[in-house]
C-alpha cells in the first residue's frame, strides 16, 4: 500500500491510487457490516472534529473506526461547543486536538481549512468536507458506489446535476474520476456552474465534458446521474435559492424517457431536488451509497494509521 499522510483532497491522487483505496473499501465488506471481526486499530483512537452538521460522513467515520476495533472522541458541533465559540484559531486547536487522537477528522466551513489543518498537527488529518472546496472522502465513496453498480470506472457517461459550484463532494467525484476514462455532462444553472479551477483539472487530464441546462436532454446520453441539492446556506445571496429550488428535479417519469438503466446518486440530504418516486426505479444507489461510506473510511483510517 502507498503512503498517504494526509487526505485533504483527491486533486494530487493518482488513478493507481484511488484503485487501491476501493480495492481495500472493498475487502473490507466483512468488518464494516460485523460479520467478521478486526481489532487491527485497538490501540488507536480518532477524533471527529465538525465546524458544521453532518449525519452520514461522522457517523460512517465512527463507525467505521469501532468496526476496526479503534475508539472515538467526537466534538459534533465545535463552532459552538469548543472553544471556537471563544475565538480560538484553527491552527490552535488542531495543535491541542493532536496530543489526544491519532487521527483527526475536520469538517469546516472554509475552504483550505483541511490543508491549514494538515500543516499543523503531528498526526494525519482527513478532510470531512471543507466549505466550497473538497470532501474526498465523499468523492471516493461516490466512485465505489459507482464502480460497484456499474462493475468499472472507465467508459462512462456520467451526468452531475444541480448546484455545481458549491457542492464540494461534485468538485471531488470529479477530479477523482477525470483519471479514468470518462466523460461529463455538467446540468446545472448558469450561475451555478462548475467552478474553472475544477474545470482546469478536467481539461489537463484530456476528459471531455459538457455544460448544459437541460436535464431531460442529458439523459439521454448517460450511464450515471449523480444530483445534488442547491447548498442554500453557501450561496452569495440566500433570496436565489428561491428561484433556483426546484429547477432540477429528477423524477421517475424523466428516467423512464430513456432507454437505458441509469444509475442514480445523490450524497443526501435530499431537500426536493430527486423525487422520492425514484427510491424504487432500478438504478436507484443512494440509499446504498452511505455504506460504502464506512468502507471507504475504513479503508482510509487503516491507511493513514499504517495498517494497510
Ligand atoms: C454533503 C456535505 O456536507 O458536503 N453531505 C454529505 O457529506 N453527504 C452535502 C450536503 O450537505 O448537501
Amino acid at each position: 500500500m502507498f503512503k498517504l499522510k494526509h487526505l485533504t483532497g483527491l486533486k494530487d491522487l493518482s488513478k493507481q491510487q484511488i484503485i487501491q483505496i476501493l480495492d481495500l473499501s472493498e475487502d473490507l465488506e466483512d468488518v464494516c457490516s460485523g460479520r467478521k471481526k478486526s481489532n487491527v486499530l485497538e490501540d488507536q483512537l480518532m477524533a471527529t472534529f465538525f465546524y458544521e452538521p453532518s449525519t452520514r460522513t461522522r457517523f460512517s467515520f465512527e463507525a467505521a473506526m469501532l468496526r476496526l476495533g479503534g475508539s472515538v472522541i467526537s466534538m459534533a458541533d465545535a463552532k459552538s461547543t469548543s472553544s471556537a465559540w471563544k475565538g480560538e484559531s484553527l491552527p490552535d486547536t488542531i495543535r491541542t486536538i493532536d496530543n489526544y487522537a491519532n487521527v483527526i477528522v475536520l469538517r469546516h466551513p472554509e475552504a483550505g481549512a483541511a490543508e491549514t489543518a494538515a500543516k499543523w498537527s503531528k498526526v494525519p488529518v482527513l478532510n470531512a468536507g471543507d466549505g466550497t472546496n473538497e470532501h474526498p472522502t465523499q468523492g471516493l465513496l461516490d466512485m465505489l458506489t459507482i464502480r460497484k453498480e456499474r462493475g468499472g470506472l472507465d467508459g462512462l457517461r456520467v451526468a452531475l446535476v444541480g448546484d455545481l459550484k458549491h457542492t464540494r463532494s461534485i468538485n471531488s467525484v470529479i477530479l477523482g474520476l477525470s483519471n479514468f476514462d470518462v466523460e461529463f455532462t455538467l446540468v446545472s444553472p448558469p450561475e451555478l456552474e462548475t467552478s474553472e479551477w475544477i474545470l482546469d483539472y478536467v481539461r489537463r487530464r484530456h476528459v471531455s465534458y459538457t455544460c448544459t441546462s437541460d436535464l431531460r436532454a442529458a439523459l439521454k446520453n448517460v450511464d450515471v446521474v449523480y444530483v445534488c441539492r442547491i447548498q442554500k446556506e453557501r450561496l452569495e445571496k440566500p433570496e436565489d435559492h428561491e428561484r433556483f429550488k426546484g429547477s432540477y428535479v429528477l423524477n421517475r417519469a424523466m428516467l423512464e424517457e430513456v432507454p437505458q438503466v441509469i444509475t442514480v446518486l445523490h450524497h443526501l440530504p435530499r431537500v426536493g431536488e430527486l423525487s422520492e418516486d425514484v427510491d424504487d426505479y432500478p438504478g436507484a444507489a443512494y440509499f446504498r451509497q452511505p455504506f460504502n461510506g464506512v468502507l471507504v473510511r475504513a479503508a482510509l483510517l487503516e491507511i493513514v494509521l499504517g495498517k494497510a
